[in-house]
């Protein structure tokens, strides 16, 4: 069976990346290892999120759109296949703007200002009560994203929930308005192994703390970024018995070494003294830098070559306005939008 044949069946996922900087370990582990799975299995669109991205990026352009390319760099470098994978741009699929516009309508301010996912990064940017009106409502342009695309399935990290969560608010808003299932609802895809934590143990890998690991990242990077690795602040000695939990090390070992039983050998030496920090971190080392080598060499060639990717974003951005555009006319026509 050619996937051309097999093409209507399949489930569609639709996932994307704000452009504001080089993907990490952290997204490798989160979505972008399940997307190379994915792309096997179902219709698969990425966006490349960069109107979203300019909801807070708005005082520097510049940065969204040379992290365009470079996120495209990081999807094709994983082993993201554009034969299999539509990669799209979001400010080229001027449909999705006008469904936000619409989606607006079906939501509430009081609504948007609740949403944990908004709560959490209004905090972290400190906006204070200067909340750009874009920002706010990015959960309408998301919701745009994902029914633009009819997605059935939406892969992300877990802070991203309450968007899906809201989102399917408005399908509901909708279908039921005009009495009918115009819009599918959308189902959270959760990593089972959740979210990275960075180098230094925060909670969460991200370029702004300065505690992640590129995709990237130069052989030396990585040895140093491994080096500086949190561990158990308590375990001095080699002969000392150790905690592997919220051990960054032993968090990574269980997210990158497929020597499982291996893994658990060593934690169990770790927690009865007498294994060194040392010989973790040489062996998590080698284990990234095995991981990383070939994505890194995928990612300079094709470094060498961006016409070769543009073409590809723009190949993908044309078939995905029709898709979105598609959407908007049955939005449009179901709710009875003014026809001349
Ligand atoms: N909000 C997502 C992030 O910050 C990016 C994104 C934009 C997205 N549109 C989407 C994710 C649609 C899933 C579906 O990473």
């Amino acid at each position: 069976m050619t996937s051309e044949t097999q093409a209507p069946t399949r489930k569609v996922i639709l996932t994307g990346d704000r452009p504001t900087g080089q993907l990490h370990l952290g997204h490798y582990v989160g979505s972008l290892k399940s997307r190379v799975a994915l792309q096997e299995t179902h219709k698969q669109y990425l966006l490349l999120a960069d109107t979203q991205a300019m909801t807070d990026n708005a005082h520097d352009p510049d940065k969204v759109r040379r992290n365009v390319l470079e996120v495209a760099l990081d999807y094709l470098a994983v082993g993201i296949d554009p034969a299999k994978t539509t990669i799209t741009v979001q400010s080229h699929l001027p449909a999705l703007a006008e469904l936000t516009l619409m989606y607006l309508n079906f939501v509430t301010v009081a609504r948007l200002e609740r949403n944990p996912t908004i709560k959490e990064e209004i905090q972290a940017r400190g906006f204070g009560r200067d909340i750009p009106a874009g920002f706010l409502c990015y959960p309408a342009s998301q919701a745009a994203d994902i029914t633009g695309f009819k997605a059935h399935v939406v892969p992300v990290g877990e802070d991203q929930a309450p968007l899906i969560e809201q989102t399917n608010e408005i399908v509901r808003r909708i279908n039921h308005q005009v009495g009918r299932e115009v819009l599918p609802e959308a189902a959270a895809l959760i990593p089972r192994f959740g979210r990275l934590p960075g180098v230094d143990g925060k909670a969460k890998m991200s370029k702004s703390q300065g505690n992640a690991i590129p995709l990237a990242a130069t052989p030396e990077q990585v040895k140093e970024a491994v080096m500086r690795m949190y561990t158990d602040p308590n375990h001095l000695k080699v002969s000392d018995p150790g905690q592997v939990e919220g051990n960054v090390v032993f968090t990574y070992l269980d997210a990158f070494d497929e020597a499982v039983d291996e893994v658990a050998e060593l934690k169990e030496h770790y927690r009865r003294g007498g294994l060194g920090d040392m010989v973790l971190k040489r062996r998590l080392e080698s284990v990234l830098q095995a991981m990383l080598a070939p994505i890194r060499e995928r990612r300079e060639a094709l470094a060498k070559d961006p016409q070769y990717v543009f073409d590809i974003l723009k190949h993908g951005t044309e078939q995905a306005r029709g898709v979105t555009q598609a959407t908007l006319d049955e939005v449009r026509e179901a709710l009875g939008t003014f026809r001349f």
